[in-house]
């Protein structure tokens, strides 16, 4: 018997419906929230708004493009968390009244374990390796970077994690500060290609075991700045591609340090990477690199479900509905949602 899931994601700016089958990608609509732009950060309260204009355009789009009908959707499931509530909010609520419409089971999904089960997903044409279990995923993103480890597809641990900001927040924090637009990692990624990543050296931080830290790498480049506008007041402009290229070098140092540790630890050399910061082609290249090095199988997720995106939800749900793992009209969303 075949299991059709509609996915729905909305823990942030990016409202996405997306529709599988048996775990192949038929359909995966992502509608983005310019407006966040013009304010250099996602504005709370916009984004609901903008969720609630887009959520039934893209749901409808991403059936019509499967080209299925409603009746054959199985289960719908949806982000209950972690991400903003107001945002969790019209997608869950959405989840329920399409719920008790079509009389179909609901399932709710950990955005982070969505992230981390991109792996699993299949295409209609290409066939790919799936990480074989237990296995390592660095799952960065704009607001987490840490460390999982993956016993099954729905049994994870997570073996360290940022005591403060998370890479994506590293970028477009300091990204920010070099008056780039938001989001700004993909911007930084682009400037670090022409760029010289050894002209700027950043200290990295001394945090224990294998979490992360990020918010002193941010300051460092600030004051950096600073002293050197004093002299300068056309510093940044002239040496940006410089900058960009020796930050990006940076934060891929500090995340593949704690890997490797994790690697050697653990004596897994399964290694997958998944989040917005996965799309970041300094670390796509430092990850095979470190594959040739150390023996990894490493899997990097095609750039379209490195970023927010409802397939990751969807087939997350497909492993939960096989488990018979519902839940009722009475659930609500959470802010806070950990692995
Ligand atoms: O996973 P995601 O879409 O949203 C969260 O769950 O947070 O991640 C968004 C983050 C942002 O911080 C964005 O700047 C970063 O991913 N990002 C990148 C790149 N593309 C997206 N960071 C560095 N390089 C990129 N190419
Ligand atoms: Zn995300």
């Amino acid at each position: 018997m075949s299991i059709t899931i509609l996915g729905i994601e909305s823990s942030c700016d990016d409202t996405s419906a997306a529709v599988i089958k048996d775990g192949v990608i038929l359909s995966n609509v992502i509608a983005n929230q310019a407006i966040h732009a013009e304010y250099g950060g996602v504005v709370p309260e916009l984004a609901s708004r903008a969720h609630q204009q887009n959520i039934v355009p893209v749901v409808d789009t991403a059936i019509t493009r499967a080209g299925i009908t409603n009746s054959e959707i199985d289960a719908i499931a949806f982000t209950r968390g972690p991400g903003l509530l107001g945002s969790l909010l019209v997608g869950t609520s959405f989840a329920k009244g399409f719920a008790l419409a079509k009389n179909i089971p609901m399932v709710e999904v950990n955005h982070l374990q969505g992230h981390i089960l991109v792996h699993f997903l299949k295409d209609k044409d290409k066939e790919k390796k799936q990480p074989e279990f237990p296995f390592l995923c660095l799952l960065v993103s704009g607001g987490h970077s840490q460390i999982v480890l993956v016993k099954s597809h729905l049994e994870m641990k997570t073996i360290g994690e940022t005591i403060d900001d998370a890479a994506g927040e590293a970028f477009d924090k300091c990204a920010k500060v070099m008056g780039l637009p938001y989001p700004g990692g993909p911007v930084v990624d682009k400037l670090a290609k022409l760029g010289d990543r050894n002209k700027f050296k950043f200290t990295k931080p001394r945090v224990k075991d294998l979490n992360y830290s990020f918010s002193g790498l941010k300051t460092a480049f600030l004051y950096f700045l600073r002293d050197e506008l004093k002299t300068n007041k056309n510093f940044i402009e002239e040496n940006k591609n410089d900058l960009c290229a020796s930050l990006q070098h940076t934060i891929v140092e500090i995340l593949l340090d704690k890997l490797k540790k994790a690697a050697k630890q653990t004596g897994i050399n399964e290694i997958a990477l998944s989040g917005g910061v996965s799309a970041n082609s300094g670390l796509r290249d430092a990850m095979i690199r470190s594959s040739k090095h150390f023996g990894w199988n490493v899997y990097l997720p095609e750039f379209a479900y490195t970023t927010d995106n409802a397939a990751m939800i969807a087939i997350t749900g497909h492993y939960k509905y096989i488990n018979k793992e519902f839940v009722g009209q009475d659930i609500v969303p959470k802010a806070r949602f950990s692995i």
